[in-house]
C-alpha cells in the first residue's frame, strides 16, 4: 500500500481544497492509498507537522475557498543566512519524508512551489506537482484552477464600478493582482468592459491613456473603466492603482477614483470551473502515483488533462506574449492598452 503526503505552498486561492479531496479521494478509494496532508506547505515538512487525511476529514470542503492544510512561503532551498537557523532544510526534509515512509509528495502549488518540488525531485524525493495560481502564470499548462475564481471576483467588481463611475462621470482605476503576468487583468478587463488594461508586458505611454480618456469624452462617453494590473511600471512608493490615479486625473481634468481588490480576490469559495478543474487536476495527480509517474506536473493542454517535467516548467513563467490573440482581438473593438 502508498503512503502519500500532500501539501499546498504559496499564496492560496480558490480551488486548493478541492484538489486535495481530489487527489486524497482517488488515491484512497481508487488505489488504496493512505494519506496524509502536510501542514503549512514545505514548512510541515520541514517541522513534521501533518494530519490524517481520511474521508472524514475531506467531507465537505469542496466548496470552501483556502486550504485546510494551511500554507507558507517557505523556500527550503533558499540559503538561511540566520547562525541561529539549520540551513540544510532539504536534507531535514529528505529524512522527515523517509521517517514518514511517504512514496510520493504531492505539492499544490504556484511557480515557486513547483521549483521548489523539482529541486526535491532531484534530491530524491518522488513528487508530483499541481499548479494553482490566481495569476494563470504557471509556465507548461493552459490553465491552472483559481485563475478563473479570481477573474470572476474582479468582474463582479468591476460591473459594480460601472454604475458608480457612470452616476458621478468620474473615471474609475481598478488595479487588481498579477506582478509578473497580466493575466487577471485581461481577462477581468474583457469581460468588465475595461475601456483602458493595463499589463506588465504591454509598456504604457500616459499620455497616450489620457488622450483616448479625451476622446471617448469628446464622443460624449463620461466615465471610463481603466484596469491596471499591480505588475506595470510605477514608482515604489506608490501602488500601480494609485499612480496611475493621480497621473490621469493630472493630464484629464477628470475627477479620477481608485479601487485596489487586494486579497478579496484570492478569498472565498472558487467557481465550479475551478472546481472541476482542481477536481480533475487531483484525480490524475493521484493516477500518476499509482503510475509510478513521478517527477512531473499535471497539466491541460488544449482541453487535455496530461503531465509535463517539473524540470520542464521550473524557473519558467508564462505570460502575455505580443501575438496573444485576445489582446489582438479587443485591440480590434477599441480597447486600448496604453501603447
Ligand atoms: O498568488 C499570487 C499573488 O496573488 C500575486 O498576484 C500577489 O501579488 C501575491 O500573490 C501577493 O501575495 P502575498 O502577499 O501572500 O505574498
Amino acid at each position: 500500500m502508498k503512503k502519500i503526503g500532500i501539501l499546498t505552498s504559496g499564496g492560496d486561492c480558490p480551488g486548493l481544497n478541492a484538489a486535495i479531496r481530489g487527489v486524497a479521494k482517488t488515491a484512497m478509494l481508487e488505489y488504496g492509498m493512505e494519506v496524509i496532508g502536510i501542514s503549512s506547505g514545505f514548512r510541515g515538512l520541514i517541522d513534521k507537522e501533518y494530519i490524517t487525511l481520511d474521508e472524514k476529514a475531506l467531507s465537505g470542503i469542496l466548496t470552501m475557498g483556502g486550504t485546510i492544510l494551511g500554507t507558507s512561503r517557505e523556500k527550503p532551498f533558499k540559503k538561511d543566512k540566520s547562525l541561529f537557523r539549520d540551513n540544510d532544510k532539504p536534507q531535514i526534509i529528505l529524512r522527515n519524508y523517509n521517517e514518514l515512509n511517504l512514496d510520493c509528495l504531492v505539492c499544490i502549488g504556484g511557480n515557486g512551489t513547483l521549483k521548489t518540488a523539482n529541486l526535491l525531485s532531484e534530491v530524491g524525493l518522488n513528487v508530483v506537482g499541481i499548479p494553482k495560481t490566481i495569476d494563470n502564470d504557471v509556465w507548461g499548462t493552459d490553465i491552472s484552477f483559481g485563475f478563473d475564481s479570481a477573474v470572476s471576483i474582479c468582474t463582479d467588481a468591476i460591473d459594480r464600478l460601472h454604475t458608480t463611475g457612470n452616476s458621478h462621470k468620474r473615471i474609475m482605476v481598478i488595479e487588481v493582482m498579477g506582478h509578473n503576468a497580466g493575466w487577471i487583468a485581461l481577462y477581468s478587463g474583457i469581460a468588465g468592459g475595461g475601456d483602458i488594461i493595463l499589463l506588465p508586458e504591454i509598456p504604457y505611454d500616459i499620455k497616450k491613456i489620457s488622450k483616448n480618456i479625451k476622446d471617448r469624452y469628446a464622443k460624449g462617453k463620461t466615465y471610463s473603466i481603466v484596469v491596471v494590473a499591480e505588475g506595470i511600471d510605477h514608482p515604489e512608493n506608490k501602488s500601480a492603482g494609485r499612480y496611475i490615479t493621480s497621473l490621469i486625473e493630472e493630464l484629464t481634468g477628470i475627477e479620477t477614483r481608485e479601487t485596489i481588490l487586494g486579497y478579496i480576490q484570492r478569498g472565498g469559495t472558487p467557481t465550479p470551473t475551478d472546481r472541476v478543474l482542481a477536481t480533475s487536476f487531483g484525480s490524475y495527480a493521484a493516477k500518476m502515483i499509482a503510475d509510478g509517474n513521478y517527477g512531473r506536473m499535471v497539466t491541460m493542454r488544449d482541453n487535455h488533462i496530461t503531465s509535463i517535467a517539473l524540470s520542464e516548467t521550473a524557473g519558467q513563467i508564462k505570460t502575455i506574449t505580443n501575438d496573444n490573440s485576445l489582446v489582438e482581438q479587443v485591440r480590434r473593438l477599441g480597447v486600448c492598452f496604453g501603447d
